[in-house]
């Protein structure tokens, strides 16, 4: 499932006969390494809370340009913006450095909600908005540009950490909200000690998010299909996790869930719920039996499953939940009417459990993930496939690691202030908002 176009383009005959062809020429992306600094060179920052907190991620900040500097990222404090005015200073902020900004490089602006009271403030607050989803898709060379919202005085330091680090590799054009609950900074294994459970784990994005999980500290416990089980022991040996067969779908499945995990675990602290399917047909050739397979697997049994949790003890407080929507859940696909059901239906289902999961002083977010590498989508036609990895700002599908990499910072103690969000995680694909 390598991509060869993205090889080829790098090698260095391809680079020339692509740039010739004016071809895209997607980057090799920065992607996480354990024990790699958050940036892999100095920062510029504007904005002196911001560039303290900036610090604190032991970031080589710099509050000047001297004009040469190549920067490894770009950081903008707008949440005192309150002017049109204010904008033109962000402008002259980016205008001179964006040139200089490196391979992988990140640009993140900081604002605020608009707040409904001043009609001025309000259109400032949301000019940000499409000018960070534009410059994204100005950005070449694997950078990315993301806009981060603070309410009040919350700190955003965890949602930096994430968006400047290697981690957020293919998450680019997104606006994530930040509030309160925000734990301390996390260890080097910041889940450790902590109980996951991760759905569909037997291969694809699941596998990867049980690897990312185990290896940020977690046990994991990873469910999937008894058909699966031979790649689900294998995932499990790999991780020193534990398995279990279980189809989610089935009636019993959420007690017989919290049964394992409250009597062999003692309770969850952490749930992804991945395991999902795809039966495409259009709608006038869809049969009941794609319809209600497609709902139940992806959206009712984690309601079923969900609602348990919230339930029981065996959910302990403080929880992590993460859900798996889509990109076709926010725009829609041709063909996939039950899929988008679902996975829409996944985002209107966190943002209502978001206020129950809060008072146990939890989080439940879903990703959003756009077109990935796996074995779901190697099943497209090839010519669908080349054009589907292609639409996006970063000219490349996503890994499963740039969705596990996403889970585990959600579920990590420090993303507390980060709740009822939809993250995509797609490269700012065309499709959709
Ligand atoms: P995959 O098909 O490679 O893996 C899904 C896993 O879920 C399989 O191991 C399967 O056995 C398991 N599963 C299916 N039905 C189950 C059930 N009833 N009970 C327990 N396990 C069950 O899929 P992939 O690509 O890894 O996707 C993972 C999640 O990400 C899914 O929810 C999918 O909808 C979502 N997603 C994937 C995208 C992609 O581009 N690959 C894009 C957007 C969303």
């Amino acid at each position: 499932m390598s991509d060869r176009y993205l090889n080829l383009v790098n090698s260095a005959p391809g680079k020339a006969v692509a740039s010739k062809l004016g071809l895209p020429r997607p980057a090799v992306l920065r992607r996480y390494q354990v024990g790699a600094p958050v940036l892999p060179g100095p920062a510029l920052v504007h904005g002196a809370g911001l560039a303290g907190v900036v610090k604190d991620l032991e970031v080589d900040v710099r509050e000047s340009d001297d004009g040469n500097t190549r920067w490894a990222a770009l950081l903008y404090d707008a949440t005192d913006a309150a002017a049109i005015d204010d904008l033109a200073t962000l402008r002259d902020f980016f205008a001179g450095a964006l040139r200089r900004l490196g391979p992988s490089g990140r640009v993140v602006v900081l604002g605020r909600s608009p707040a409904g009271t001043d009609p001025v403030v309000d259109a400032t607050r949301q000019a940000l908005d499409g000018i960070v989803r534009s410059l994204a898709k100005e950005l070449r060379a694997g950078a990315t540009a993301n806009l981060v919202l603070v309410e009040g005085d919350a700190s955003p330091e965890s949602t930096l950490r994430f968006l400047l680090s290697g981690r957020s590799a293919y998450v680019d054009g997104q606006v994530i909200r930040v509030g309160p609950g925000a734990a301390p900074p996390d260890p080097a294994r910041p889940l450790e000690g902590k109980i996951a459970l991760v759905t569909g784990a037997a291969r694809g994005i699941g596998a990867a998010i049980a690897d990312v999980l185990a290896r940020d500290g977690a046990h994991v416990v990873v469910a999937d299909l008894p058909a699966a089980g031979e790649g689900l022991a294998q995932v499990a040996n790999r991780i020193g996790g534990t398995t279990l067969q279980l189809d989610i779908a089935q009636p019993g499945a959420p007690a017989t869930l919290l049964g394992h995990l409250g009597e062999r675990h003692g309770g969850v602290d952490i749930v992804v719920h991945n395991a999902g399917i795809t039966r495409d047909k259009l709608l006038a050739n869809m049969k009941p039996e794609h319809w209600d397979s497609v709902l139940a697997v992806n959206l009712d049994a984690q309601l079923r499953i969900n609602t348990a949790l919230l339930g029981s003890t065996v959910l302990h407080d403080g929880a992590r939940v993460v859900c798996l929507a889509s990109t076709s859940g926010i725009a829609g696909n041709r063909g996939q009417t039950n899929y988008a059901a679902s996975k829409a239906g996944i985002i209107g289902m966190v943002r209502s459990y978001a206020p129950a999961f809060a008072k146990r002083e939890g989080t439940i977010n879903a990703i959003a993930p756009g077109f990935i590498d796996t074995e779901m989508t190697h099943a497209m036609p090839m010519a669908t496939r080349e054009v589907a990895r292609r639409i996006n700002s970063l000219q490349q599908a996503g890994l499963p690691i740039d969705v596990a990499e996403t889970a585990a910072w959600l579920v990590s103690p420090s993303a507390g202030g980060v709740n009822a969000q939809v993250i995509r995680v797609c490269g700012q694909s065309m499709v959709g908002a």
